[in-house]
This record gives structure tokens, C-alpha cells and sequence, in this order.
């Protein structure tokens, strides 16, 4: 009995550990999440107003969408591939009384339809990206503005804000 509970425990943490080295967009690395402070740094560089509505994809715990919502009243669209961390956001949303102004997808986000989206923000690895820029030059309205946290994009840079980096692209 012992034994198979060390084993457990073993695994989990090994888990643990693994999830820290994970590529961030994988639904097993939960430690890469955007803070409330970047968060806040987006949606100010993205200009987000309340007429907006703002897509993540791969909304993670839901806090660009939160703070989005929240702090600047935009109406929020998540996907999330990963059932615990859907859960957990649409949680989150509902203590924060935001349940109607931001709604979660549970599913993948290459197969969400974009095109009512005026504010897109990715915190998503360079192949994922790379990926998704057709679906993005193929469904996006002109003058959609896509926040990347972290990484670049292939599309011509609009504007750089080094501390938090993010970066904001127009189409
Ligand atoms: C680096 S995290 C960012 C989370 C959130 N956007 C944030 O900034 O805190 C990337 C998220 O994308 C999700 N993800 C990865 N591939 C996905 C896919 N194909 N469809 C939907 N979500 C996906 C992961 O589960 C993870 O929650």
C-alpha cells in the first residue's frame, strides 16, 4: 500500500517538474499563463474599448479575458483545449460576475471560427503561430489587431513593448 502510494506521488511530481520544461502552449505545461500585469499591458497596447470583442486562443486560466472584460469592458471569447483549465477559468469568470460578458469554448482553437473578432491575443509557440497566420489572413476583418505575448509573429510589426513583451500586429 505503501509503496503504490509513493509511486503515485513520484509520478505526480515528476509530472510537475516535466510541466515546467513543456512547450508553453501544450495543455501540460500549466506555468505559462499571462499575468494580470501583462494582461492589462495587452488589452492598453490593442486599445481594447467596450465595443471590442476579444479572442484568446488557448485562453488558459482566462485572465487577458477577465482583465479585458473587467477593467475595459470589452465582451471576451476564449478556446481551451485543456478540460481542467476550461473549467477552472469559466469558474473564475463567474466569481468575477463576468459569466455573460465572456464566454469559454471548450475545444480547438484551429477549427474556432474568428472572423467576429476585433482583438486577438496569442500566447502561443512559433510553430503554432506560424500555423495559424493563413487561418488569421483568411477569416480576420481588415484592421483586426493581434497582441502575441512572447513570441513573433510573421506580419509586419506594428508596434513592441519590450518590458511586457508583447507585440501588436494589425491586419
Ligand atoms: C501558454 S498558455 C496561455 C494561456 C492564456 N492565453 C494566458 O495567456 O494565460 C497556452 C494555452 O493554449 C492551450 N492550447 C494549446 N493548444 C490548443 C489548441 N489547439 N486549441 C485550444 N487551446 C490550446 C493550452 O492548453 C494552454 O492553456
Amino acid at each position: 500500500m505503501l509503496f503504490y502510494l509513493f509511486f503515485g506521488v513520484t509520478i505526480l511530481f515528476l509530472l510537475f517538474l516535466l510541466s515546467m520544461v513543456w512547450p508553453p502552449d501544450s495543455p501540460w505545461a500549466p506555468w505559462w499563463r499571462t499575468s494580470k500585469k501583462t494582461a492589462r499591458a495587452m488589452c492598453k497596447l490593442a486599445d481594447v474599448k467596450k465595443e471590442d470583442i476579444v479572442y484568446d486562443l488557448g485562453s488558459g486560466e482566462g485572465t487577458a479575458l477577465l482583465i479585458a472584460a473587467k477593467e475595459f469592458g470589452a465582451t471576451g471569447f476564449g478556446v481551451e483545449i485543456d478540460p481542467v483549465r476550461f473549467l477552472f477559468s469559466k469558474f473564475i469568470l463567474k466569481i468575477n460576475g463576468l459569466s455573460n460578458k465572456v464566454k469559454i469554448k471548450r475545444g480547438n482553437l484551429f477549427k474556432q471560427d474568428i472572423s467576429k473578432a476585433s482583438v486577438i491575443f496569442v500566447y502561443l509557440v512559433p510553430k503554432t503561430l506560424d500555423r495559424l497566420l493563413p487561418k488569421f489572413k483568411k477569416e480576420l476583418k481588415k484592421g483586426t489587431r493581434i497582441i502575441s505575448y512572447r513570441y513573433e509573429m510573421n506580419l509586419p510589426l506594428k508596434e513592441y513593448n519590450k518590458e511586457n513583451q508583447i507585440r501588436l500586429y494589425i491586419i
